[in-house]
């Protein structure tokens, strides 16, 4: 299985999956609005514009494209924005998935790797999240990708359609190349936060709660580099294919940093002493976020390679010279 549709292909995690799948002998084309997405950031390979509600246009290009396999990134990723439009979250996040959902079986595609998020969990129950963890959400962001799952469990059950869920925790730093990275507009992800902080883009870095139960006060978040989530795609599409099974994992590095450390790493890593601006906290913040990865890595092989500092230093040559 070779020729993969990439939908979302032209934003942050897709660009990286599509070029690591390029890397590995595979023929991804990407399928994108550009909506958030960015044309630059896939230039090596065929690009076909159009919006995950277009089933036409969907059909059209399964069919140019011999497509064999869907991964699907596109999606509207903001929890605050999700709080207040949630019917923008409920249409581009669900209701067009059960559109291209439809397509794929109109046209007899049966393998699916969707992109979940940690969000799907809620307020932990235990230090480590695993994928046993009760999936209550707290925001229509969450709620929207949990929807995804369950329609995907149903399209197995009845259609045979085969899936991999990946719940991202926080998804950061940029390819070693620094020809493509993070690029969020509105930007609302820590790590460009804090590094538009020191490039001088931003005058200083908001922390939003300093009163946590945690060791220094701040929240404690997993952050997984985005090159690592790549591979773990691949990793699971090829599993899925080979015994033919749907598989849901969680993906992070099973480590926490607090923001305090984070932005410790961060000034060390540039040389700058940017503005950290302690605030009260945001509603809906759970203390610690942080997966147990011991699924992925027993049965994908998958650990992750980069570490928090590489993460940084890679967000940081991104940052530094960034093309889009
Ligand atoms: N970034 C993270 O930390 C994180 C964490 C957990 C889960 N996720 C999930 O990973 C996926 C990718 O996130 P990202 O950070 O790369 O986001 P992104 O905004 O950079 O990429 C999403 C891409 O989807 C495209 N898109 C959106 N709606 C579309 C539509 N209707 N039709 C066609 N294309 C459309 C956008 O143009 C964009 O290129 C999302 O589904 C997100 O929910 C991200």
């Amino acid at each position: 299985m070779k020729n993969i549709l990439v939908v979302g292909g032209a934003g942050y995690i897709g660009s990286h999956t599509v070029k690591m799948l390029r890397a590995q002998g595979y023929s991804p084309v990407v399928y994108d609005n550009l909506s958030k997405g960015h044309r630059q950031a896939v230039e090596e390979v065929p690009f076909e514009e159009g919006d995950l509600g277009d089933k036409a246009r969907l059909a059209e290009v399964f069919a140019k494209h011999h497509i064999e396999a869907v991964m699907h990134f596109a999606a509207f990723i903001e929890v605050g924005e999700s709080v207040k439009e949630p019917s923008k979250y409920y249409h581009n996040n669900v209701a067009k998935v059960l559109n291209l959902l439809d397509t794929m079986k109109e046209n007899g595609i049966k393998y699916f790797v969707f992109s979940s998020t940690a969000a799907t969990f809620g307020e932990p129950v235990q230090p480590k999240i695993n994928e046993t963890h009760p999936q209550q959400p707290i925001n229509p962001y969450g709620n929207s990708k949990l929807m995804v799952e369950k329609m995907l469990e149903d399209f197995d059950q009845a259609y045979g359609l085969k899936s991999v869920a990946l719940r991202y925790f926080n998804a950061s730093g940029a390819d070693d190349s620094g020809l493509i990275g993070e690029s969020h507009s509105p930007e609302t992800h820590l790590i460009p936060l804090v590094l538009q902080a020191a490039a001088g883009k931003r005058p200083s870095i908001k922390v939003f709660g300093s009163d946590y139960p945690t060791p220094d006060g701040t929240c404690v978040r997993d952050y997984v580099h985005v090159n690592d989530l790549a591979r773990a795609h691949i990793l699971a599409l090829e599993k899925m294919e080979k015994e033919n099974k749907s598989l849901r994992y969680n993906l992070g590095s099973g480590s926490g940093f607090s923001v305090a450390e984070l932005i410790k790493e961060a000034k060390e890593i540039t040389g700058i002493d940017f503005k950290v601006e302690y605030e009260e906290r945001r509603a809906g913040d759970p203390a610690v976020l942080v997966a147990d990865p011991a699924k992925a890595q027993a049965e994908l092989g998958w650990t992750p390679q980069y570490n928090l500092k590489q993460i940084i230093a890679t967000a940081w040559n991104w940052e530094k010279n960034r093309r889009f």
